[in-house]
């Protein structure tokens, strides 16, 4: 399913740094029922570019966390595979031809046609015994001793005394002391959270035998293997700061336990009464004021946080202008569930870019305040996730992986764990099929779980009641925006006020003060350098614009006006800056970049990979660049600075501009803390201004519920679900389902002609036909209660939250792939991962295989197969998009896209028995092409916002594992990285240390599961 990543400027004090691939310039407001079409260029720069639908990442479920060792099957048969290639001398493109000639019979012909490639593909098998034999002759376990030993050589050598530390008193004395030792080690600063009083219970308390400590003791016992020592030197290397805890330390624990355990017991007595900080402790306020330089929340932000409705735990819906503080709010509520209530809490964003950097933003709260925080995006996530004894967890998500969550949940009957569920951006209700699955997941939270409290935020919303309706929830709104936002448009020379009072929607502010030659006037005849040049550089300038070609013919254009002087500010930082981005090109550098970047303006868009737009943000976000010509993947959610933001044209593509994107393009710029004040400008053509008028008066466009136009990723996977998951089997319970909706609240106005029991039927009808549902739907009788079940098919198909509208093509191509599966090399398994939608966004430039005839959808697949594994050899997306004539950033995308589309696949065959080969053979794929890059960088990436340029920094500066950066000095990786500030320093080690306390945590409720003595042993009773 697809999940956007979206390019974002964090906000100033966090980093900003991302993974792998983003996508999509796609709109961000909800939708409206009509685009209007932009009519023709005319005068407007370059022909509008059509939007680019494949910038949208397929992404489902990840298994990153069995990232261990090299031993798998898959890499045995590859180095295997490397010797017999030589020997035999075999090329990729004879076995393309025989995989292609095996899938294309396999999609379109009859078996007969197909016998001489499957003959083929049979010699190459039995070719391959002898290599087959040596996978299995080799020894799993020398290897993974192997990967131990050296993972333990990577150590630093204050983590090896450790070690010795460990190994010394394991051996020594197997008792009980270490036991606790270490028991008190992992559970000191959690059980105080967990039971304050346990803190001040003193020595006597703490060494008390507990359940967990015998639990330790049977650890000791265990022979321990390497691997066992490994985990366990992890857990205490996670732990490794608690360990050595100062007085003063331990003290402020002890407030902050103290202040927990009050604010916990007056939220359990009293509603009204509450903790130091909002029922929190006052280290909140502390973290607030360190991390995020906030002192006071604004007026609202308390108003909104005492609301009666919020004290009863009862749903709210909140909306608030652009850069209003809506997320303090929300994080406020978060911690409160987290620290007070102790369950644990489901926060939804839009795009992988964020939810990376709210990881991020949140990890030091986690590390401080003693919860985890736990990532949902891209191919990261656990279904189900770890049920964690102690700590509570914060589960960060894509809309995607939060429904992939919320499933996994009810699937395994714990969605009552989940005290809170946050959704930002609530307006994505009404954005297509991304929006369907929002609704699709809230539907299911409030009819599974009465328990858990549903938050909803937004700054363009508009019809709330219908909302509401479907969420059970109150409306808290506000007209309050710190800093204040003048819109202006212009047409012609004339600047005029955005005022929606007035009968026009605007009156005149300024002629604007320009002088242009004819020469300067014919190629800027919009006048945009003189609208840059009134802001910069003392100020920066975001302008908006329709296509990512014009995002870049803007910037060129741009600076070849500008005056010499523009080059000297900044020079040194902009020197540096190129010579990052030469590097993270290894030596190839964007020609229109280098002629940008010395005036200090740049372009942004997703055809930039994410790399290079992390630097760029950086940049910009330092004012060393003043300028980015941007797509409206800048435009929801993000922070950056922009005194002046300017909407080039009118247009996103070739749509007209709707009235909640224009708010959160212009809404970008005045931030709080970043900016003091900001204004928009629209430039309008007199041709447009009419539309330009409509658009003033017009309200917020309403978000309509999207489960009927997405048929297949809609209702139909909806009710696939509601009875793979048994929330209901019945026909009448799905009707009873359906009532839960916004469907159900919006009917009479989304489908006129039937209603939703008709609807439900003809859904549930067409799922038995498809082979996905079994069961009798009564013609008649609509209340019908017989059973329905699911299929095995069905059952892959929504655990692989496969589009219903390519599952059995998918069944189809994998049973083709039984039959003659080639493993020579990984282009075969790389075919059958290469995303189905994503074959529209193809052109292949092959014309001997256009020659053939051969069905298009097959070719094109085929040929992005081919992009994809040139992409695995070479692993560098630079060579391979220049080889393929293809931007770097669909590239990139393409490969996240297959990611995740191989881990979906992954889980589809887990469901059908005759696929099990599948399995071990899709997770060592899945691992290839979520990173993408020299095995060594692997761990270093799976840190929250290092990607594959600082990942090589820090290797080369001698920062190989994750527990390198968990116990890095801050000023130590200031000085050593290049290009990189402290508060980013101390953002990679914060991640580093969540993630590696998560894994160690992870580890150790396997071990405390594993060791538990079952209750029901035969006999005992
Ligand atoms: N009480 C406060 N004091 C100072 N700054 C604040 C306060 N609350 C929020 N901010 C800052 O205001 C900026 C905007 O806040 P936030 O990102 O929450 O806006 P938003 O309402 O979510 O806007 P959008 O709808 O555009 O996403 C942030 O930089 C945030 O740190
Ligand atoms: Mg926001």
């Amino acid at each position: 399913m697809a999940e956007p990543r979206l390019a974002v400027r964090r906000k100033s004090h966090s980093s900003s740094e991302r993974k792998r691939s983003r996508a999509p310039a796609q709109p961000v407001a909800a939708s409206s029922p009509v685009a209007r079409k932009r009519p023709s260029s005319g005068g407007e720069g370059p022909p509008a570019e059509a939007p680019c639908s494949n910038d949208s990442e397929e992404d489902m479920f990840g298994d990153y966390d069995s990232f261990y060792g090299n031993d798998s099957l898959i890499a045995q048969v590859d180095d295997i595979e490397h010797k017999y290639l030589q020997d035999k001398n075999m090329d990729v493109k004879t076995a393309g031809e025989i995989i292609l000639g095996n899938l294309q019979s396999g999609v379109h012909q009859k078996e007969q046609d197909n016998f001489s490639a499957s003959q083929n593909v049979v010699l190459l098998k039995s070719d391959q015994e002898e290599g087959a034999f040596q996978v299995h002759d080799s020894d799993p376990a020398d290897g993974n001793q192997k990967l131990t030993e050296s993972a333990l050589d990577d150590l630093p050598s204050s983590q090896l005394l450790y070690f010795e530390k460990m190994d010394e008193l394991s051996s020594a004395s197997r008792t009980s002391a270490l036991s606790k030792g270490r028991d008190e080690r992992v559970n000191s600063f959690s059980d105080k959270i967990r039971d304050p009083l346990s803190f001040y219970a003193g020595a006597e308390h703490r060494n008390r035998p507990t359940d967990s400590s015998s639990h330790s003791k049977c650890i000791l016992f265990k022979p321990e293997s390497l691997k066992d020592h490994l985990k366990s030197a992890m857990t205490g290397n996670a732990r490794a700061q608690t360990l050595q805890v100062s007085k003063t330390k331990q003290l402020k624990e002890a407030v902050l336990s103290e202040e927990i355990f009050v604010a916990r017991k007056a939220i359990e007595s009293s509603s009204l009464d509450i903790g130091p900080f909002y029922g929190l402790p006052s280290k909140v306020k502390d973290l607030l004021r360190q991390l995020r330089g906030i002192e006071t929340l604004y007026e609202w932000q308390h108003d909104c946080l005492m609301l009666e409705s919020l004290q009863q735990r009862k749903n709210l819906i909140y909306s608030l202008p652009t850069g209003g503080g809506k997320t303090l709010v929300a994080e406020i509520i978060i911690l409160q569930e987290l620290l007070c209530r102790q369950k644990d809490v489901l926060m939804i964003l839009p795009y992988v870019a964020i939810v990376q950097e709210k990881v991020r933003g949140l990890s030091s709260f986690g590390i401080e305040l003693g919860f985890l925080v736990e990532e949902y995006a891209g191919s990261k996530g656990r279904f189900p996730p770890i049920r964690r004894r102690v700590k509570k967890s914060l589960y960060i998500a894509t809309i995607e992986k939060g429904h992939a969550l919320v499933n996994s949940l009810i699937e395994t009957e714990r969605i009552n764990d989940l005290g809170l569920v946050v959704v930002d951006e609530l307006h994505m209700l009404g954005a297509g099929s991304r929006g369907a699955v929002l609704e699709i997941t809230l539907a299911k939270l409030l009819y599974t779980s009465k328990k858990t409290q549903i938050i909803g935020m937004s700054a363009t919303l508009n019809n709330v009641g219908d909302l509401q309706k479907f969420l059970q929830a109150e409306y808290y709104t506000n007209n309050f925006r710190p800093v204040e936002l003048k819109e202006y448009i212009k047409i012609r020379d004339t600047i005029y006020a955005v005022d929606s009072k007035t009968q026009n929607g605007f009156a005149f502010s300024r002629l604007l003060n320009f002088k242009y030659s004819s020469n300067l006037e014919k190629a800027d005849p919009d006048h945009i350098i003189a609208l840059v040049t009134e802001v910069i550089p003392k100020y920066s300038c975001l302008i908006f614009c329709p296509t990512k070609k014009n995002c870049e013919n803007v910037a060129s254009m741009v600076c070849k006006y500008l005056k010499k002087e523009f080059r000297v500010h900044k020079e040194k930082e902009k020197e540096d800056l190129i010579k990052n981005l030469k590097s993270i090109g290894n030596g190839t550098f964007c020609p229109v970049l280098k002629q940008t970047i010395p005036f200090g303006i740049a372009y942004h868009h997703s055809g930039l990979t994410n790399d290079e737009r992390k630097s760029i943000e950086e940049a910009y976000s330092a004012g060393v660049l003043c300028v980015l010509a941007c797509t409206a993947t800048l435009a929801a959610g993000v922070n950056l600075p922009a005194r002046r933001v300017i909407l080039r044209a009118p247009y996103v593509g070739n749509d007209f501009l709707k009235k909640n994107q224009y708010k959160q393009m212009a809404g970008r710029a005045g931030r709080a803390g970043i900016d003091s004040a900001g204004e928009s400008i629209l430039i309008v053509q007199e041709k447009d201004k009419h539309l330009v008028q409509d658009l003033v008066h017009s309200p917020l466009e309403n978000c309509y519920s999207n489960l009927l136009q997405e048929l297949t990723k809609g209702i139909q996977s909806l009710l696939l679900s509601l009875v793979g998951l048994k929330v209901a089997v019945t026909h009448e319970e799905v009707d009873n389902f359906m009532c839960c909706t916004l469907l159900g609240v919006q009917q009479q106005l989304l489908s006129k002609e039937k209603s939703l029991t008709e609807i439900v039927k003809d859904g549930l009808e067409n799922l038995i036909e498809k082979g996905l549902l079994k069961g009798r739907i009564s013609q008649k009788d609509h209340n019908s209660k017989s059973t329905l079940t699911i299929t095995p098919l069905g059952k892959a198909t929504y655990k692989g939250s496969i589009d219903l509208a390519y599952c059995n093509i998918l069944y189809r191509d994998l049973k083709k792939g039984l039959e003659g599966l080639v493993l020579e090399s990984n282009l075969h398994l790389l075919y059958l991962s290469t995303p189905y939608d994503m074959t529209s966004t193809c052109s292949p430039d092959w014309m001997i295989y256009l020659r053939q005839n051969m069905d298009d959808a097959v070719v094109n697949r085929f040929y992005l197969t081919f992009v994809l594994y040139a992409l695995l050899k070479e692993t560098n997306i630079w060579s391979v998009s220049e080889k393929f004539n293809l931007s770097r950033g669909y590239v990139q995308n393409l490969l996240s896209s297959a990611a995740s589309f191989a881990s979906c696949l992954l889980h589809f065959c887990e469901e059908i028995e005759e696929f099990w080969v599948y399995k071990a053979l899709l997770i060592e794929l899945t691992k290839q092409l979520t990173y993408c890059v020299k095995t060594e960088l692997i761990p270093l990436m799976e840190v929250a916002g290092v990607l594959e340029a600082r990942a090589k920094q820090l290797y080369n500066a001698g920062y190989k594992t994750l527990a390198h950066l968990a116990n890095a000095n801050p000023e130590t990786l200031v000085r050593m990285i290049e290009h990189l500030s402290r508060r980013q320093a101390k953002q990679i080690i914060s991640s580093a240390k969540m993630l590696l306390s998560e894994k160690a945590e992870a580890l150790q409720e396997e071990v405390e599961e594993l060791l538990k003595v079952p209750t029901d042993i035969p006999g005992t009773h």
